[in-house]
């Protein structure tokens, strides 16, 4: 799948070190409620038990590279919780990339891929309350407030696709 400036691909376990990278800024993970680690063994499990059996179901949080030159910028994609039977949108990029509008592009691609391919119906998106820059992205792509919620340990807002 691409966009003007974006292709995305499959993550594969090769991957670790680029989102161990990824990861490594205290910005990026700020909101995420992921912890800092360090140990790339870690991040070939979350690989192995997490992003790639994701992909049988068609969906996944991909990884988003530029068509200029090929550079892996983070993530975007889709991900199925069984536990409430909606699908999550979420993205994630270095802060080198942000403010270009690459969330924005990338999102709104997968967004048609889950609405006309996969014909999904409950498709939401969290963010931390303070996270500004990704409920900015959120809202601008159509979708409205549904609930409140604690992400980790900060307050966070739930919002589906309408
Ligand atoms: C959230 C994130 C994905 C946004 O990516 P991005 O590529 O910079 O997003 P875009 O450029 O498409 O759009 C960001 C919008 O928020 C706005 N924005 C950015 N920072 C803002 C701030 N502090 N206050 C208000 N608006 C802000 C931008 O102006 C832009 O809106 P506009 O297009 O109307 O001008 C990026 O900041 C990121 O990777 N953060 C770390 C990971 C993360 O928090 N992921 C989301 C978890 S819910």
């Amino acid at each position: 799948m691409q966009t003007e400036r974006l292709y995305f691909r499959e993550f594969t376990m090769d991957d670790a070190p680029l989102l161990m990278d990824l990861n490594s800024d205290p910005d990026v993970i700020r909101y995420t409620g992921d912890k800092l680690i360090t140990d790339l063994e870690e991040y070939k499990k979350i690989l192995s038990d997490i992003i790639l059996p994701q992909y049988k179901n068609k969906m996944g949080r991909w990884a988003v590279c530029l068509k200029s030159n090929d550079e892996f910028i983070g993530w975007c994609g889709l991900k199925y919780l069984a536990d409430s039977n909606v699908t999550d949108l979420g993205y994630r990029f270095f802060k080198r990339h942000w403010g270009k509008g690459y969330a924005t592009e990338s999102a709104k691609a997968v967004i048609d891929y889950g609405v006309n391919v996969l014909q999904l119906k409950n498709i939401v998106a969290r963010a931390a309350k303070e996270n500004t820059a990704s409920i900015n992205v959120i809202k601008k792509l159509g979708f409205v407030y549904l609930k409140d919620e604690m992400c980790a340990h900060d307050p966070a807002e739930v919002y589906i696709l309408k």
